[in-house]
């Protein structure tokens, strides 16, 4: 699926990873570019001013995301890596896009109708707090895919349709003017990609506070661990590993044998609590203190991510520019 292909992978600047992101999504992009036969990884720094307007927050969420990949081992000679908003042939081509969106293709887009929800449940009018960038927020991310000829965009479940409206709007194109202008992209979904629960036993993310951190210090990566529910069942007690949350986590990090030492450990009753939140942690700090060295060093020296994000913007803008002039060619009959 992704063999020989032109993938695409966008991230949003959230802030600062957590476990779960590095397993869910760092991990697996990082070895797209190792598969793919053209892997572009960028941060979607466009989409994100739709929510967040202080400049000096958002400045370090990107700086944070841009360090997190490379710690994780992007590498930016294998994947173009760029910033979105330092491809000025993006917003141009969403232009042209937009005379090919449906309006009611954008009212049926999930981000804008969870937030038209929550409206509701607050008593406030539907579009209450809502702007055009998130209204249109899927033609822009349409432009991020089509721009690049992608034929593959790996996502989670919850950008499936975003991918949709991509194809829609490009079918929609090359149907209009009878040629293929535009390559259909695919999204793919990697079943094998983690999904982690964080401490509480719910999926692994900041919104519920249940996060073990990536880039702290051994302290409190610890103190998170420890943290992991468990039960007052005594250590002779054999245990099914299934249920147990400290084996869950250990599952989306741990090798076949050291997730088999864990499960029998358990099943024998040979392994508390105690010992199995030792194993958890000293696997994680073996997964990350290299990249958490690297993390620091690139938040440190930024000057030299800039420059790989500039090289990576280089390699993009000649491919969205032949999109642009293929589409503006066909717009306007020249
Ligand atoms: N919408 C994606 C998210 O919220 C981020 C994104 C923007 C993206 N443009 C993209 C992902 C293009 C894939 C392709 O996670």
């Amino acid at each position: 699926m992704i063999e020989g292909k032109k993938v695409l992978t966008g991230v949003k600047p959230t802030g600062t990873p957590h476990l779960g992101n590095y397993l869910g999504a760092i991990r697996p992009a990082i070895a797209m570019g190792e598969k793919a036969a053209r892997h572009i990884m960028f941060i979607a720094d466009y989409h994100a001013i739709n929510a967040e307007k202080d400049p000096a927050v958002l400045n370090q969420k990107i700086k944070e995301v841009a360090c997190s990949y490379l710690a994780g081992g992007l590498d930016p000679k294998k994947s173009i890596f760029y910033r979105q908003s330092d491809i000025v042939e993006i917003p141009e081509i969403t232009t042209i896009l937009y005379a090919y969106t449906p309006k009611g293709l954008m009212n049926k887009s999930h981000a804008y109708k969870a937030q038209v929800d929550k409206n509701r449940e607050a008593g406030k009018p539907d579009d209450d707090g809502i702007n055009m960038g998130l209204y249109t927020y899927p033609t822009l991310m349409a432009a991020d895919i089509l721009s690049f000829d992608t034929e593959v965009v790996p996502v989670g479940r919850d950008q499936v349709q975003h991918v949709e409206i991509a194809r829609d709007i490009a079918g929609a194109i090359n149907a209009h003017y009878g040629r293929d202008l535009l390559v259909l992209p695919e999204f793919y979904i990697d079943e094998n990609v983690a999904v982690v629960p964080g401490v509480d036993g719910r999926k692994m993310s900041k919104s519920y506070g249940n996060v073990i951190p990536l880039f702290a210090d051994d302290a409190a990566i610890k103190k998170a661990i420890f943290s992991i529910k468990t039960d007052s069942r005594p250590m002779e007690e054999p245990k099914d590993p299934e249920e147990i949350l400290v084996y869950q986590i250990y599952k989306s990090i741990a090798s076949p044998a050291e997730l088999q030492e864990m499960g029998d450990g358990l099943r024998q009753g040979k392994l508390g609590y105690g010992h199995i939140k030792n194993m958890l942690l000293d696997r994680v700090l073996k997964e990350i203190s290299q990249a958490r060295e690297k993390y620091n060093y690139y938040m440190a020296h930024f000057n030299e991510v800039e420059e790989m994000l500039a090289e990576g913007a280089a390699k993009a803008r000649p491919l969205a520019q032949q999109t642009l002039k293929r589409l503006k060619d066909a717009v306007f009959g020249r």
